[in-house]
């Protein structure tokens, strides 16, 4: 009987107990015994394994966060910390692995593949920042969130006649600020891949005004960088709100959504989408193809190899970005 382990790593997102539900569940179903680790690569450092049967991951499909707990190991970034891992691998004579996480997690599942360790990746993150897949867990409920937010900024911004400047998650991928701001009907979107000066901005709030709009909802993620600026230890959300208020056109809040994007009961898509990956995860044990992250290419489940990692990352779209500028008019 095969000892697979199953851990999440990294960043948490809603959906990632599903995918350990379905993963803990085909894999009994094959016949494998199945190992949860606890706190991602922390816990494979420090041999916090643990048994999971079905019942262990009964009620959890709709629970956010990960009931195996999730960590970022720098320790997994040294020799001592990678040596103590594979240890706990041969003390538990686990066979194979499976790593819930975002793309440093599966950096770490190609490495445990070069050391032998059959790994399967599979995407979770809800930054959408994974070369090769479509979308990962957690990236849909935490869309949602945003929009849910982006009403009730926006109920506000009417009544006061105000600009609201939110600021949501993704240090480098611009993807929730995108998405999320198509679908909240932002009048302007910021994205670390397209730098836009403070002045263009105000720019755009101005054209606004001119149009006779009289509330602006600005989306920008965490990790844009107005284009010339100096301020490089501002948070540029601040600054857009600092900026505005200081050139008089418009009364400016700022929100800073935060981990609030991180939490929260799964959507159905992500559900499914987990549910799915895990079923994948077990099949490529079966198949004898463990050397593979798994993908989502807007239809079905993918396996690729780790290699796909080396690739940007395609999934924000400047068409989206323009659409979301002409239905902001
Ligand atoms: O990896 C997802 C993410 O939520 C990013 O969008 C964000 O920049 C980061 O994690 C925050 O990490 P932490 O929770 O460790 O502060």
């Amino acid at each position: 009987m095969p000892r697979i382990g199953v851990l999440t790593s990294g960043g948490d997102a809603p959906g990632m107990n599903a995918a350990i539900r379905a993963t803990v569940r085909c894999g009994t179903d094959a016949g494998f015994t199945m190992l949860g680790i606890a706190r991602g690569y922390a816990g494979l450092i420090e041999g916090d394994v643990l048994p999971l049967d079905n019942r262990a991951v009964g009620g959890i499909i709709e629970r956010g966060g990960t009931m195996l707990r999730s960590a970022r190991s720098p320790e997994f970034m040294e020799s001592s910390g990678q040596q103590r891992a594979l240890a706990t691998l041969q003390q538990h004579s686990i066979d194979g692995l499976i790593v819930i996480g975002g793309n440093g997690s599966l950096r770490g599942a190609q490495w445990l593949n070069e050391q032998g360790v059959p790994t399967v990746g599979m995407p979770a993150s809800i930054d959408n920042d994974i070369p090769g897949s479509r979308m990962a867990i957690g990236v849909d409920s935490a869309l949602n969130t945003v929009v849910d937010c982006l009403n009730r900024l926006r109920d506000t911004a009417v009544a006061h006649e105000r600009a609201f400047v939110v600021e949501v998650m993704g240090r480098k991928s611009g993807y929730i600020a995108l998405m999320g701001g198509l679908a909240g009907g932002a009048e302007i979107i910021l994205l670390p891949e397209h730098p836009v000066s403070l002045d263009r901005v105000a720019d755009i709030v101005k054209r606004g005004l001119d149009l006779g709009k009289r509330h602006s909802i600005i989306v920008v993620a965490e990790g844009f960088s107005p284009k010339g600026s100096t301020m490089a230890s501002v948070s540029p959300a601040r600054a857009i709100a600092t900026r505005l208020s200081e050139l008089g056109l418009v009364e400016t809040r700022l929100t800073i959504l935060g981990h609030l994007q991180r939490g929260g009961s799964p959507t159905a898509f992500d559900r499914i989408l987990a549910s799915r990956f895990g079923r994948a995860s077990v099949s490529a044990f079966l198949e004898n193809d463990p050397a593979v992250m798994l993908s989502y290419d807007g239809c079905g489940i993918v396996p690729r190899p780790f290699s796909t990692l080396d690739a940007p990352c395609e999934n924000v779209d400047q068409a989206i970005l323009d659409l979301a500028d002409t239905v902001a008019h």
